[in-house]
């Protein structure tokens, strides 16, 4: 007879579960609709494409690199529309943004009481993706603890919810990424190796759009067209001048900085035809500096990097959250990392 309490007690759960699942597809489907078209037909584009297409029928972990903007995220969503898994959730998790103590819960739930505060028992975010995709965005910032945990979910297809002493068995497809070089973190002992063989199965590199240019017109014409319907406006041209700066511009947050001077351009635009304010390109370094001696940009960028170690070093390696360094220094997180990467900076240097 204990059993018909059990059931009722599980049919409770699934519906909670079922409940906390059309949550997370709800916002899967708002976010795909906004954004699930990869535009480009540059060859490093279509070898991307063709990677995608032959490990997304699989279970196969697949983990993205690449620098900030590039993609990462289209192609972890492209990997699970074209999954068998796609009628299931797609749970996408920043690593970085979740406060360290909380990750785990995050993750793989809690039971009521495992900590002050948890009030109730609360799902994780690998349950409410059973049966679909999880993506684990900048994995390079996981906890060593919460990596053993992963570890294991990826070894034995198994976690417990913190406070919790049941074994919950998953059945959940992980997509990594990382903008992070991960080898470098295993040799600064931030990372675990054995981890990044369990997530390196197949690996998916995204090229940054400065050595796809040839994407460059494609990806103006695209997100024009896009922000002038949001815009209501009727933009049916672009100056030569303009596509040429948007052309030879470096990009260094990539096809979402180009997103952002698209957006922003069209909506000072006031002509039929879309042309660019330069100065919303930030000048690059002049090409034509003397080698030996350091110029004016050179200073610039040793100054840059000066600043942004010294705020990485208050903050103990931390980029976001209220007392991240990108929130000392007042700029944008992807802003920051962008320029951590240009500058080359180990933020990992600096942790605690
Ligand atoms: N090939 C593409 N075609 C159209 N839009 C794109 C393309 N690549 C990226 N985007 C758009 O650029 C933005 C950034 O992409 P995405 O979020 O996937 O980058 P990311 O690599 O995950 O960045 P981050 O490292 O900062 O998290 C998104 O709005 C995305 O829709
Ligand atoms: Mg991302």
């Amino acid at each position: 007879m204990a059993s018909v309490a059990v059931i009722m007690a599980d049919a409770k759960q699934s519906e909670e579960k079922l409940k906390h699942e059309s949550v997370a597809l709800a916002e899967e489907i708002d976010k795909g609709s906004m954004c699930d078209e990869i535009v480009g037909s540059s060859g490093a584009l279509q070898k991307v494409l063709f990677l995608v297409s032959k490990v997304a029928p699989t279970d196969v972990t697949v983990l993205i690199t690449g620098e900030t903007g590039s993609g990462k995220e289209l192609v972890a969503r492209a990997i699970h529309r074209r999954s068998r898994r796609s009628p299931r959730a797609f749970v996408s998790v920043n690593c970085a943004a979740i406060p360290r103590d909380l990750i785990a819960s995050e993750l793989f739930g809690h039971e009521k009481g495992s900590f002050t505060g948890a009030l109730q028992r609360r799902l994780g975010r690998f349950e409410l993706a059973e049966g679909g995709t999880i993506f684990l965005d900048e994995v390079g910032e996981l906890p060593l603890e919460t990596q053993i945990a992963l570890l294991r979910v990826l070894q034995e297809h198994e976690f417990e919810r913190v406070g919790g002493t049941r074994s919950i068995q998953t059945n959940v497809r992980v997509v990594a990424a990382t903008n992070r070089d991960l080898r470098t973190a295993i040799a600064a002992g931030t990372f675990r190796s054995d981890l990044f063989y369990r997530l390196n199965v197949f690996p998916i590199e995204m090229p940054p759009l400065r050595e796809r240019r040839e994407d460059i017109p494609v990806l103006v014409e695209y997100f024009i067209d896009r922000c002038a319907r949001n815009a209501g406006k009727d933009i049916r041209g672009i100056n030569k001048k303009s596509l040429d700066l948007l052309q030879s511009y470096p990009w260094p947050g990539n096809i979402r900085e180009l997103q952002n001077v698209i957006e922003r351009s069209v909506i000072m635009c006031e002509t039929e035809n879309f042309s660019l304010d330069e100065t919303w390109l930030p000048q690059q370094p002049v090409a034509s500096e003397s080698k030996g001696q350091p110029g004016f940009s050179q200073k610039l960028a040793a100054r840059g990097k000066e600043i942004i170690e010294s705020a990485l070093r208050e903050s103990e390696g931390r980029v976001f959250g209220p007392s991240g360094a990108a929130a000392k220094l007042g700029i944008a997180r992807s802003t920051l990392e962008s320029k951590i990467q240009s500058l080359k900076i180990n933020k990992n240097l600096f942790r605690a």
